[in-house]
């Protein structure tokens, strides 16, 4: 993480003459961060109004003007300007006649409106203290630090005597604090955007304190925040997390398929996510085991693929049939078929439970054997010709395993290596990020081989490896004293879970 990561939104609200505007000065000055006064950018909006004579109360007025308006805050050699419609109003807006004009002003739709798109361009990027009434709980909800700053209204009223007098304004004590009561009660008790304070907004009551100590007390809750930022884990998503190119291509067809307004079956689950399974069963598409009750209809063939007698099942019945089979699984089954047609002992290197080696191994008669390991093939009787297909998500090292072993059985070995790179891609992905972070999540259905696969190989670099299929099974302990966690998913996961997977530990990143 780099420094500019750690650079804050810091939003002060609270009532006029609590000190906001000298706060935000120092503090945008200490931090070097930019200071966005928007009492300012209201008073500049109120002054072009009361110049240009558009009345308050003219709303087709107001929005036109609100259209065109231009207000910006310019550094002018450390000295903030006010410059709207290209002209610098900054010695014209604090008069007490415009403070009033302009809290009336502020309660305008279209005024807010241009406002606040004006100071969230200006914000957005980090690096900024903003002052005003509604920056915690309107324009920045999200913002990192959020003050509320307020005194008393006799103290806030004699500030601003000082201040008016400093300047030179012929007021009184009295109607100083008169108007800023008027101001409190217009700027609170408005419909739109009121003065309140957010319910995460750190409140200071600075009545009795001088500037130095809110200003130290304020710094003190940065530097924490600084910290916590610092402090906080680094989520890292594998680049090829999620969906490998059979997956999308069947989910793609059977989604296509279900708003066809037929009746749609799928031979066993689409693809290995429950979560895809129901949505398509909420669109209509149901799964069934067999064919044998389905004597009409479309009937889609799963990524992994389903036994030849299946298919040919289905098209004695005349139903309807979208292929989704993998093109790799497919290639599999095709090479199983033409070894065994060419009197090879087929191995297959997989799991035998597994859908897609069930499907595999109908293409090659009673001639084929399924091992899981080198371990398994001294099982086998001697073959004068081997021929070895793979499962598509089995690893190298097993292949490679079972080919040796099959050297020592037969004397013409005939290897195809049907391994889909996606699988071997997504495992070294997964083993390099889990050496790299403290916690590793692996993403995906419970019945999904390649997802299991991927935690297995995540379990055995690091111990801090969980298996999930949704974001609601996190348990955030499994964070503790975690700097990175990473993130990776099975072919079969989409990629909406992947980013709730990822959003969840956002937000447990920022709630600890
Ligand atoms: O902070 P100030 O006194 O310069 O603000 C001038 C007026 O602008 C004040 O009456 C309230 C209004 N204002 C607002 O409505 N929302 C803001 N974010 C900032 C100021």
């Amino acid at each position: 993480m780099n420094e500019r990561e750690h650079r804050l939104v810091i939003a002060i609200d609270g009532p006029s003459g609590a000190g906001k505007s000298t706060l935000a000065a120092r503090l945008a000055k200490r931090l070097s961060y930019v200071q966005i006064d928007t009492g300012a950018m209201y008073r500049a909006v109120a002054f072009l109004m009361h110049s240009a004579c558009v009345d308050p109360d003219d709303t087709i007025a107001v929005e036109r003007f609100c259209e065109v308006v231009d207000v910006r805050l310019e550094d002018a050699n450390g000295v903030q300007r006010v410059v709207a419609n290209g002209q610098d109003v900054t010695s014209q807006i604090r008069t007490p006649e415009m403070s009033l004009l302009t809290s009336r002003v502020s309660a305008l739709k279209p005024v807010r409106e241009a406002m606040m798109r004006a100071q969230r361009a200006m914000g957005s990027a980090g690096g900024v203290v903003l002052e005003g009434r509604d920056i915690g709980t309107v324009v920045f909800p999200d913002a990192d630090l959020k003050f509320f700053l307020s005194a008393s209204l006799e103290e806030r009223g004699r500030r601003r005597y000082a201040e008016l007098i400093g300047k030179g304004e012929q007021v009184s004590l009295e109607e100083t604090i008169a108007a800023v009561a008027l101001r409190d009660e217009q700027d609170s008790k408005r419909d739109l955007a009121p003065l309140r304070q957010a319910d995460d907004a750190i409140a200071i009551d600075s009545s009795g304190m001088c500037i130095e100590d809110v200003l130290e007390k304020m710094e003190g809750y940065i530097r924490q925040k600084r910290q916590d930022r610092k402090n906080r884990m680094k989520v890292i998503l594998a680049k090829r997390a999620g969906f490998c190119f059979g997956v999308k291509r069947a989910t793609q067809m059977a989604f296509e398929a279900a708003v066809m307004d037929k009746k749609t079956y799928t031979l066993g689950p689409i693809i290995h996510s429950p979560q895809v399974v129901n949505k398509l069963e909420e669109m209509g598409v149901r799964v069934i085991k067999d064919l044998e009750t389905m004597e009409s209809g479309t009937i889609i063939i799963r990524s992994h693929g389903v036994a030849s007698e299946e298919i040919t099942e289905a098209m004695e019945k005349n139903l309807e049939i979208i292929d989704a089979t993998c093109p790799f699984v497919k290639k599999a089954q095709e090479h199983v078929k033409s070894l065994s047609e060419a009197g090879y002992g087929v191995v297959v290197v997989g799991d035998a439970d597994h859908p897609e080696v069930q499907g595999i191994v109908s293409y090659g008669g009673d001639k084929v054997d399924v091992v899981g390991s080198g371990d398994e093939v001294k099982k086998l009787p001697k073959m004068n010709k081997i021929g070895i297909v793979a499962q598509t998500t089995q690893s190298f090292e097993n292949l490679k395993n079972v080919v040796s072993e099959c050297l020592l059985r037969g004397g013409e070995i005939r290897v195809f290596n049907t391994i889909c790179d996606a699988t071997a891609v997504r495992q070294e992905e997964a083993k390099e990020l889990a050496c790299q972070v403290d916690c590793m999540l692996v993403v995906g259905g419970y019945n999904s081989a390649n997802t299991r696969r991927l935690s297995e190989v995540c379990a055995e670099l690091q111990t801090r490896t969980h298996h999930i299929e949704t974001a609601a099974e996190i348990d955030p302990v499994w964070f503790d004293g975690v700097e990175r966690v990473g993130v990776t998913a099975g072919a079969s996961t989409p990629k909406c879970i992947i980013d709730e997977v990822v959003s969840r530990i956002e937000e447990i990143n920022k709630s600890h």
